[in-house]
């Protein structure tokens, strides 16, 4: 798919940078490859230089008729827009022109003309025309009287039989003349054999006509051969300017004359631009000409080298300018292809991001059923746990009692058997699920209670704490245990087990659970994780957060048991993680002895072994709420009628919130910490003043001053007059 989306790009990339360099192709059929004709190429490419969107395409027949039909009919296949032909052998090449014609391509005849009507325009000489000045120019030289041998060109072409036709009809009009015609071939050797025969027969030959200089020139070297040069005059056609061409032959003395057939290549490459963009043009286009003779030739040879040297300095510019052009054009595609490449990358890129988002959210549905199944059969095992928790335990207490006949203990120990199977079959579905959890590496830890590893049979209700007394009011002498479940049965539960121990008050659910650990400030909490409204979780941040409840140590009691659910879980502040099903003897040991280590710090602290309120596990906020209260106690302390009441609410709290507080943090209460505060006070006064001992008793707020002395006494061990006497 992508690679198919690649390829397409790149061909569309490709056929807009070629479309937007499209080139006009002309193509130049030449019957020959002489000195004229590149002359004729050469005067075209000038003509071509005007136009920066054309190309030229050359080829050369060397006068094979069928192999021009050949060249004609591939330059036709190969596209081009417009031919520019010279026929050779006219009958063979009029039907290729017109093959040509008919598909559409315009065809502009050049210098020789087609037997069919076929073309769009013709430039040329007018050979009649040429015929007939040759003649009357050599019947003038003769003086009307002589011999003249004819050699034409190589038969089958337009102009040889129209300049045969001009010469034949010009020339009778002198009977003193007698003509005879010998076809050539254009070239010199032909003629030179031609004349060597020619002379054989016939010695008296006074002129030469050659069709063109070539001929004429083949002629001259076989009189020449026979010492016979300049008895015979010889006159030619093309009237070239280099060297042994006609003008070079005329001025030496070689030839009388030469006929300047115009070439005017030039002119050819504008006429096929005015036909391509359909501007009005002549059809036929006649060159005009003259003869070089004896009287001419310098001037015309002086002309000729100006326009040489004008044409070679054109060159040079052109071909300056052609190498720009290359130059321009590979920039132009080199651009092109850059800018495709850059929006191949974004294509690509967009296409890559689309399939990673096509991903993403497959993969996101995938996660979302997942999860939906994980969610369902959490749900599913976790409630059936909770009631199989609450069969087994008061099972094994009914058994442990004892006292069956042999039937009723068969019957009972049937359903024990079956009841462990279920908790095995439970177990088996969460440890299921635990896996499951780990793979989808679930992040919604807290909607995944899982298996723990502790098994049902391990429940034992102890038979000694089943005296079930209910009282964790508050009592002084009892901890105030809070438990916090939405289960009816586990707090029930939960309240059998702990009451005859702790005070136990009881929430079902975290919120609720966060207004009771508020107002009653326990000194314990036993929370479940799975909860509405507030979980766990939230529940067990939001105690440890708060100045009132953060030094309550909170247990989470779940079935989520799974070690990153326990980190989870440690992370929210909690002091202790057990996993249902739990072991009863479990739970009361670590709710006491996290009760126990409390009491050691407070009985540490109160003989002085350890700092209050800083103690090992104090955290950062119970030190700051003590410093508060020891500020808000210090601006109070010479106030005799201070009220706990009036303390508490400058801390924002309860009177019993703030006793409740105070004493989970020291083992004192607000009252005793105050009275210490005071006769801390009272002892620097009475050791650094001299001021007498009521008053400084009624500074640090007693209000009786006996009483002072008897509270000093009673912590210092001296009573203040003592004190001050020694
Ligand atoms: C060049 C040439 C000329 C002649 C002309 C006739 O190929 O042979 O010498 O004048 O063609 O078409």
């Amino acid at each position: 798919m992508r690679i198919k989306l690649v390829s397409a790009i790149l061909t569309l990339g490709l056929a807009l940078a070629s479309c937007s360099d499209r080139r006009t192709v002309i193509g130049v059929s030449q019957c020959s490859d002489d000195a004229w004709r590149q002359k004729v190429n050469r005067e075209i490419k000038i003509g071509q230089y005007q136009y920066k969107d054309v190309d030229v395409r050359f080829c050369s027949a060397n006068n094979d008729a069928k192999r021009q039909v050949r060249q004609i009919d591939s330059l036709v296949a190969s596209g081009v827009d417009l031919l520019i032909v010279a026929p050779s052998d006219v009958s063979t090449v009029t039907p290729a022109v017109e093959r040509a014609y008919r598909k559409s391509i315009p065809v502009i005849l050049y210098d020789r003309k087609i037997y069919s009507d076929c073309y769009t325009a013709y430039v040329g000489a007018d050979n009649v025309e040429i015929g007939r000045v040759v003649a009357r120019f050599i019947a003038a030289k003769l003086g009307g009287k002589g011999r003249v041998l004819e050699i034409a060109g190589l038969k089958g072409s337009t102009p040889v039989e129209e300049r045969h036709r001009g010469f034949v009809e010009e020339i009778s009009k002198y009977p003193g003349i007698t003509t005879s015609t010998v076809n050539g071939d254009w070239n010199v050797d032909g003629a030179r054999k031609i004349m060597s025969r020619s002379l054989a027969v016939d010695p008296n030959i006074q002129c030469v006509f050659g069709h063109n200089d070539a001929e004429a020139l083949g002629a001259w070297e076989a009189a020449k051969a026979v010492g016979k040069e300049h008895d015979i005059m010889f006159v030619g056609i093309d009237g070239l300017p280099d060297k042994r061409q006609g003008i070079d032959l005329v001025k030496r003395g070689c030839f009388a004359a030469s006929y300047i057939y115009p070439t005017h290549g030039e002119t050819l490459v504008p006429l096929a631009m005015r036909i391509l963009n359909n501007k009005p043009i002549e059809r036929m286009n006649y060159l005009p000409s003259s003869l070089v003779t004896a009287e001419n030739a310098a001037i015309v040879e002086m002309q000729n080298n100006e326009i040489a040297c004008q044409a070679n300095s054109l060159d040079a510019i052109y071909a300056n300018i052609d190498s720009y052009m290359k130059m321009y054009r590979s920039q132009k595609i080199i651009s092109w292809l850059a800018a495709f490449i850059v929006l191949l990358l974004i294509v690509l890129a967009a296409y890559n991001y689309y399939v990673y988002k096509t991903k993403a959210k497959v993969g996101r549905r995938l996660r979302q059923i997942a999860d939906e199944k994980v969610r369902f059969f959490t749900r599913a095992s976790h409630q059936l746990r909770t009631p199989l928790t609450l069969v087994a335990g008061p099972l094994r207490h009914l058994i442990s009692q004892g006292g069956f006949d042999d039937k009723q203990q068969q019957t009972l120990d049937i359903i024990q058997r079956n009841v462990a199977e279920l908790e095995h079959l439970t177990a088996n579905v969460l440890n299921f699920q635990t896996r499951v959890d780990s793979a989808t590496d679930n992040t919604d830890q807290c909607q995944q209670p899982s298996i723990s590893d502790e098994t049902v049979s391990q429940l034992v209700l102890q038979d000694s704490r089943r005296d079930i007394v209910t009282k964790n009011d508050p009592d002084d002498d009892l901890d105030t245990i809070l438990i916090v479940d939405d289960n009816a049965d586990i707090r029930s539960y939960l309240r059998s087990l702990l009451s005859p121990y702790y005070y136990v008050i009881d929430a079902s659910d975290g919120r609720n659970g966060l207004r009771l650990a508020r107002e009653s400030v326990p000194d314990l909490i036993v929370s479940d994780v799975m909860m509405p409204i507030m979980n766990g979780l939230e529940f067990c941040s939001k105690i440890k957060a708060d100045d009132v409840t953060c030094h309550i140590p909170v247990i989470l009691l779940t079935a989520r048991s799974a070690e990153s659910q326990r980190i989870e879980g440690y992370e929210h502040g909690a002091d202790g993680y057990i996993t249902k099903p739990f072991n009863a003897d479990l739970l009361l040991t670590r709710i006491e002895s996290m009760l126990a280590n409390r009491r050691k710090i407070k009985i540490a602290q109160l003989d002085g072994k350890a700092e209050a309120p800083d103690t090992a596990d104090a955290n950062s906020a119970d030190n700051l709420f003590m410093s508060r209260f020891r500020e808000a106690a210090m601006q109070h302390l010479g106030d005799a009628d201070l009220k706990m009441d009036d303390l508490g609410s400058e801390l924002h709290l309860s009177r019993v919130q703030l006793y409740r507080k105070i004493k989970a943090l020291t083992g004192k209460s607000p009252t005793d910490i105050i009275r210490e505060m005071r006769l801390n006070r009272g002892h620097y006064l009475l050791c650094h003043t001299d001021r007498p001992i009521s008053e400084i008793a009624y500074e640090v707020g007693f209000a009786v001053p006996s009483y002072f002395t008897t509270c000093f006494k009673k912590q210092y061990g001296i009573n203040p007059t003592e004190l001050r006497r020694g």
